[in-house]
């Protein structure tokens, strides 16, 4: 019922909150709620947004939109980047740490849903995606981040990251997890339920922000997720006629969706680990698997897998992340 509520009756506000001097990364922001979110920050005076793509000539057209329908150029680039090799990942992540004069705010946004099993980098391409490349670049670019915060104290937001989730995570109870190794059980294609799998990625994501959050508590950045609501957008685009309808009869633009994702990068130290939905923060809207004992355990134990997952491909990453 919230669900319909929300999608019905609420619009999250049009973002007006200036972003003068801020350097601002959106991951798969040549299309839909990324795109959106980019020409925002361009609009609000962001100095620098930098558009993370898988592909480039799809960014250049979008960086040709936003200019022209801002009145704002030089102010967007375009940076390779695809979340289905880590290869990509840590060349990005190592390209904005030694470029970028400061980074305020990255909004990990790019994402796919897909019915369809195949492999990237050894894992289900979902999870390899929405998941663990997620996370990967995440900590790979804390360091930056951190090093903002520190040299820019004075400046009216602490940096940013932002994690864009969505309420399906409340669609599955990932019953992966009580398997001996969850990501392991995720790559069994015989066993996969792949109607599950974007909302099981999007539940690992908000158990990894839970598990992280605490972790950087001392950090100087705010690390929050968001839901955008159900959004007219590319995503799930060989998804059958029931969410086709569901999109027609409920659907926000991507406009509209793109709002909450520069909420939760506008938002104050208390969105720290916390859950934003309509443009704000609502941590009751977390599923109520996740508040419970036993999505604590989950979150426990999928944090652990992952972090040796990362570990493999970048030896001391979790050490690391946690120095100050
Ligand atoms: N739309 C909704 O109703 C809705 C609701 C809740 C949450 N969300 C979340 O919102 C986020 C954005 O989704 P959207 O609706 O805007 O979908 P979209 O229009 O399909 O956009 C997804 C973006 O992610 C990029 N991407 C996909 N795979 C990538 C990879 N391997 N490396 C780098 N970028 C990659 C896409 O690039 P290409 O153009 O090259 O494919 C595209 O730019 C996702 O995280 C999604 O889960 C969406």
């Amino acid at each position: 019922m919230s669900f319909l509520y929300s999608q019905l009756f609420i619009r999250p506000p049009y973002p007006t909150k200036s972003f003068t001097d801020r350097v601002v990364i959106v991951t798969g922001s040549n299309v839909g709620l990324g795109f959106e979110a980019a020409r925002h920050f361009a609009r609000l005076n962001a100095a620098k947004v930098i558009l993370a793509v898988r592909n480039t000539s799809a960014g250049e057209k979008a960086k040709q939109s936003i200019e022209s329908s801002t009145g704002r150029s030089g102010v967007c680039e375009v940076w390779q980047l695809d979340l289905a090799s880590y290869d990509s990942v840590k060349a990005f992540a190592a390209r904005a740490s030694s470029e970028l004069p400061r980074l305020d705010i990255v909004v990990e946004n790019a994402g796919i849903a897909t019915h369809s099993f195949s492999l990237a980098e050894g894992h289900e391409s979902t999870i390899t995606v929405n998941v663990i490349s997620t996370v990967l670049l995440g900590l790979l670019l804390l360091p930056k981040l951190k090093q903002t915060a520190k040299e820019f104290p004075g400046s009216a937001a602490s940096p940013h990251l932002s994690i864009v989730t969505s309420e399906v995570h409340a669609w599955t109870g990932m019953p992966e997890w009580k398997a001996q190794n969850t990501f392991t059980a995720l790559d069994d294609e015989k066993t996969a339920n792949m109607q599950e799998r974007y909302p099981t990625s999007k539940l690992l994501e908000v158990l990894v922000v839970r598990e992280l959050a605490p972790k950087l508590a001392d950090s100087g950045v705010i690390l929050n997720m968001l839901n955008p609501g159900l959004c007219h957008s590319q995503l799930a685009r060989n998804a059958g006629w029931g969410l086709w309808l569901l999109k027609l009869l409920l659907a926000r633009s991507t406009e509209v969706g793109s709002r909450t994702l520069l909420a939760a990068a506008a938002a104050g130290a208390e969105s720290h680990g916390a859950y934003m939905t309509d443009g704000k923060e609502d941590n009751e809207a977390v599923s109520a698997f996740v508040r419970s004992e036993e999505g604590e355990k989950a979150q426990n134990k999928v944090w652990n897998e992952l972090g040796e997952i990362l570990e493999n491909i970048q030896p001391g990453i979790i050490s690391s992340f946690l120095l100050k």
